[in-house]
């Protein structure tokens, strides 16, 4: 697949309403091959946390408990969406107590994460990326294992592409991307 082609046409996926298979062994090359994304300093401020198929439950029930206390409907439903899934990925960054290495590692884990995006589009593997508020909350960050000087920036859907149709591009409608230096 070209890369033009991967940038243009890789749909966030946002139906979860069938059971999904992915192949796992694409996933783990995924995220070492996302790995080669720019980052300053060669600090690598990225790690991912992988929850495989038949641990989706287990982990649902664990962190809707902690998101949506007393809202069982809510756990039932994130339970329903995220069981269905073929596999799921906790991103998270190494934060850095100096501001301007701060703001760096955020971006280089966009880049990291882009990349991974693609990279999974390629191998027939859909995606979305979620950053709901619960991924502030410190049980959350405690049942992925993220430390202290740790972010938790999101997690990856991992789905298959039978939806991808259904999925409607978002045209984007920004037209001052460029504007001339004088
Ligand atoms: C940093 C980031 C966070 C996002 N968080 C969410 C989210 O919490 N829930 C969601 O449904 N989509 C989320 N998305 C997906 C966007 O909504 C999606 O990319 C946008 O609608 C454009 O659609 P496309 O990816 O199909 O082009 C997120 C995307 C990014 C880059």
């Amino acid at each position: 697949m070209e890369l033009q082609d991967a940038i243009k046409n890789r749909r966030s996926i946002k139906k979860f309403k069938h059971d999904m298979h992915i192949d796992e062994a694409a996933v783990h090359q995924a995220i070492i091959d996302a790995a080669d994304a720019p980052n300053h300093g060669m600090r690598e401020p990225w790690r991912t946390v992988y929850v495989p198929k038949h641990k989706l439950g287990e982990m649902s029930r664990e962190i809707s408990r902690y998101a949506f206390p007393r809202e069982p409907e809510k756990q039932q439903s994130h339970y329903d969406a995220v069981t269905n899934l073929g596999g799921f990925v906790a991103l998270i960054m190494k934060c850095d107590a100096r501001q301007r290495e701060e703001n760096e590692n955020y971006l280089a884990v966009g880049a990291f994460a882009q990349n991974l995006l693609l990279l999974l589009y390629e191998q027939g593997i859909g995606t979305c990326w979620k950053t709901p508020q619960y991924i502030f909350n410190p049980k959350v960050r405690q049942s992925f294992g993220v430390l202290p000087d740790e972010r938790l920036v999101g997690f990856i859907y991992l789905t298959d592409l039978k939806e991808e149709d259904k999925m409607k591009k978002c045209e984007r409608k920004n037209r001052g991307l460029i504007t001339n230096y004088i």
